[in-house]
């Protein structure tokens, strides 16, 4: 238990986060004219060393010269272990437009690697004069990130949402799979002889929603790489907001509308929270904390969970 109230995130769609790398300004247009929700101009692992500096000058100009809309523009840097990052931030900062809403620092591994990026970051905003301050995205996708992700939760007020990286945190972890998420061949309970797979990125999601929840930052899931696999992004996607997740990524056009679909409840959802709100508030009216809705128990608990899809509902169609 504690007296303080768990701090809200950012009041924003997050149901997809569409990756586009900086190196291919001809995507630029179409990532624009998608329905996810923020998008992504990779300056990372999509983009080959030897285009590192042009990708970065694409992505500077596109900060000035494609139409955004309303969508949260995000940019990924390279990783503090790069030679890049440093340039990354000083250009998107010094020559990038006020368009700019985030950058996203991947391979975070602790809460100093946050404040080495906000130091530079407000530096710069400072001596520029920019009037918008950038909000951090970061991936955890390391053993030393999952370990520390509580920390790094809370390294910035700049931290606005966390997602987990499945493939570079299954290289740090050892983990015996080429899988980019989803269902894992080996990673299954034998009961009378059957098979039950089970869900090995299940720990990490879990540990990032509290870290995320605990200090008011969106937790995301990360890529599904195998986009021809609809049936499989659905199923992880599920899984996801079930644990609390708010969206995922996008590594192909295609999956936007599935995240979408999945990350947006439903009007069913939507219809059954709004009646076990009612039902509680004609329990209320009769001095009663617990009722019965379709058979079940419903109590003041339930209250907040109800609210949580009735938010999410109107806080999406409001955007
Ligand atoms: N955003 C918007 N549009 C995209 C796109 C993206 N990320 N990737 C492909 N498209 C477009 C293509 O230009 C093509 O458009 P067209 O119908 O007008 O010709 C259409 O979608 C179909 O593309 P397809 O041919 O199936 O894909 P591709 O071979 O061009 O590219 C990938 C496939 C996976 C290489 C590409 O989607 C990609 O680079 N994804 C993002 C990778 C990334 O950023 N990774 C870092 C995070 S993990
Ligand atoms: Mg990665």
């Amino acid at each position: 238990m504690s007296f303080r109230l768990q701090p809200a995130p950012a009041a924003r769609p997050n149901r997809c986060q569409l990756f586009g790398p900086g190196s291919r300004v001809a995507l630029f247009e179409k990532m624009a004219a998608s329905a996810a929700d923020v998008i992504n101009l990779d300056l990372e692992d999509s983009v080959a060393p030897s285009d590192k500096d042009s990708a970065r000058n694409n992505v500077v100009a596109a900060t000035h010269d494609v139409d955004w809309g309303r969508k949260t523009l995000s940019v990924r840097i390279n990783g503090l272990d790069s030679p890049f990052w440093y340039r990354d931030v000083v250009d998107l900062l010094e020559r990038g437009s006020e368009r700019l809403d985030q950058i996203m620092i991947p391979k975070v591994g602790c809460a100093a690697d946050i404040y080495a990026v906000d130091a530079l970051v407000s530096s710069i905003e400072a001596a520029k004069g920019r009037q918008k301050r950038i909000n951090f995205e970061v991936i955890i996708e390391s053993a030393a990130g999952i370990s520390h992700v509580e920390e790094i939760a809370a390294a910035s007020p700049r931290m606005v949402a966390m997602s987990l990286g499945a493939a570079d945190f299954a290289a740090s972890m050892g983990m015996s799979t080429t899988g980019i998420g989803g269902t894992q061949e080996n990673y299954y309970m034998l009961h009378q002889g059957a098979q039950y797979w089970s869900d090995p990125w299940h720990w990490a999601q879990s540990a990032i929603v509290a870290a995320c929840r605990t200090h008011g930052v969106l937790p995301v899931d990360g890529p599904f790489g195998d986009f021809s696999d609809d049936e499989g992004f659905r199923a992880q996607a599920r899984r996801s907001a079930t644990l609390g997740m708010v969206g995922k990524w996008a590594i192909h056009p295609k999956q936007v509308a599935l995240a979408n679909e999945v990350f947006t409840p439903s009007e069913t959802a939507v219809l059954e929270a709004r009646e076990i709100l009612t039902a509680m508030e004609e329990a209320k009216a009769r001095g009663e904390g617990a009722t019965v809705y379709k058979g079940r128990l419903v109590d003041i608990a339930s209250i907040k969970q109800a609210e949580v899809i009735v938010r999410q509902s109107e806080m999406i169609a409001a955007a």
